[in-house]
């Protein structure tokens, strides 16, 4: 499967956000992580739309919008409006409001022509996703708690990629997208691909590397 590598924003300069877009596409990203905190499904509050509307002129990348919110569905049509190529949605934040929330907020994605993903965190089995897992266009599997970047990779969570791989190969999507998200590093990138994660989000690994270009090309290789 092909490795893509999506460096999060939150670890850019938010002064100079512009050019260090343009500089990830340069150094050979594949999507650009967005994550958006609200200050209460986790404590910071980060940026929102408007932050991907202008950033959005500025690349041909994707743009990979994670919701770290506690009311995503009032917030998709925004985000869409904005030029979002992906959300996705946290399981823990959905399933505390309905047992529908989750599946009505992923077919509201789709509707407006976006792909969506679902996300869970550390401590949430991964099997709690796995109804959704025919709607999705990617799993997002936290790899630390949200809220932070530069935290320490859970090495726990590997099973849960594991067994999400396994799982899509069952339901007949082999290829789905299966996205790890806090700690990655060069130092654990190849085991968290060997798990059967394709998609790999780095934030400090990337933006605090003296050599992007070579730090992304190594997570990918
Ligand atoms: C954490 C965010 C991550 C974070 C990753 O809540 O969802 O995307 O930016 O940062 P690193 O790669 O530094 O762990
Ligand atoms: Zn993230």
């Amino acid at each position: 499967m092909k490795i893509k590598i999506a460096p999060s924003i939150l670890s850019a300069d938010f002064a100079n956000m512009g050019a260090a877009v343009k500089k990830i596409e340069e150094c050979g990203a594949d999507l650009i992580h967005c994550d958006i905190m609200d200050g209460s499904f986790v404590e910071p509050i980060t940026f929102g739309s408007q932050m991907l509307k202008n950033i959005r002129p500025l690349t041909k990348l994707p743009l990979d919008a994670h919701l770290m919110v506690e009311h995503p569905k009032t917030q998709i049509k925004f985000f869409a409006e904005a030029g979002a190529d992906i959300i996705t949605v946290h399981y823990e934040a959905c399933a505390k409001i309905s047992e529908s929330y989750l599946e009505e907020t992923l077919r509201l994605i789709k509707s407006c022509g976006v792909k969506c993903g679902v996300v869970v965190n550390p401590d949430v089995p991964v099997e709690n996703i796995f109804p959704v897992f025919p709607l999705v266009d990617m799993v997002l599997i936290m790899s630390v708690y949200p809220g932070y970047g530069g935290q320490k990779f859970i090495p726990e969570t590997l099973e849960k990629i594991k067994k999400a791989r396994e799982y899509a190969q069952v339901t007949g999507k082999p290829d789905m997208d299966i996205e790890v998200d806090g700690g990655v590093s060069l130092d654990n990138a190849q085991i968290i691909k060997s798990a059967g994660a394709n998609v790999l989000v780095a934030g400090s690994a990337i933006f605090n590397s003296t050599d992007m270009q070579k730090t992304i090309a190594e997570l990918k290789r």
